[in-house]
């Protein structure tokens, strides 16, 4: 084993924060990726990727996700969306769906959705409300809870954190085993590493947790 015991200092003041961000997606990784449906005042449906994001709370289930501004300083259209409506829909992206959920990233004007121009069929829910996304099997249904804005200016975070109301599981997950959940490789995850990296899910291992002997 390798033993790390000499280090080199970074201080984030001394640097800028796009450096920062990009150090820290390289450190804070391989992270899950939410793929949010959301939809805005008008009726217009709104889909991209966010990998911060995690659960937060079990009881009642939280999750959070935190979404920064645009480079430009503007709020991005999820951010508006959830605010707006307080709902949205957690979809999980796998392997097969990565391009897709990468095309939903690029930066279309608010009026433009990207279920459309990803090709990712929305399955309807009602007027108001966000579509499940048809390339996910999972699809988590949110309540907003809060949102807890992070600071002022480029590269803040808002915290948004929601209440997982119903999880939709695809009939093709129909035999998942309480107290296991769902094997890895049914939900064929990928993970947001650093730059333009991606990790996948297919090679893991078992470890039984940890014990203390008496
Ligand atoms: C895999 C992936 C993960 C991303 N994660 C985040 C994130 O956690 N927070 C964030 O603000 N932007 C993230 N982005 C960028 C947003 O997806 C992007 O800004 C998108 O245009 C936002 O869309 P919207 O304005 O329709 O909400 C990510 C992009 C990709 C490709």
């Amino acid at each position: 084993m390798t033993l790390h015991t000499e280090f080199f200092d970074i201080h984030p003041r001394n640097h800028s924060w796009v450096d920062i961000y990009h150090l820290m997606n390289s450190i804070v990784q391989p992270r899950p990726i939410a793929w949010i449906s959301s939809v805005s005042d008008t009726g217009t449906f709104n889909l991209a990727p966010f990998s911060y994001f995690n659960i937060c709370s079990m009881n009642p289930p939280i999750i959070s996700n935190s979404i920064f501004y645009n480079r430009d300083g503007s709020e991005k259209d999820t951010l508006k969306n959830i605010k707006a409506t307080g709902k949205y829909v957690v979809g999980t992206v796998s392997f097969l769906a990565a391009e897709k959920a990468n095309l939903s990233s690029a930066p279309y004007d608010s009026g433009v959705s990207e279920f459309d121009e990803a090709k990712v069929r929305p399955i309807l829910r009602g007027p108001g409300e966000p579509p499940f996304i048809s390339e996910s099997p999972v699809q988590l249904v949110c309540e907003l809870n809060q949102t807890i804005l992070l600071g002022q200016g480029a590269g803040v975070g808002t915290l948004v954190l929601g209440n997982v109301k119903q999880i939709h599981l695809s009939t093709q997950l129909k035999d998942i085993e309480w107290q296991k959940g769902i094997l890895p490789e049914r939900m064929g995850n990928v993970g947001r590493m650093g730059a333009d990296f991606y990790a996948k899910t297919s090679d893991v291992f078992r470890m039984p947790r940890a014990t203390v002997n008496k």
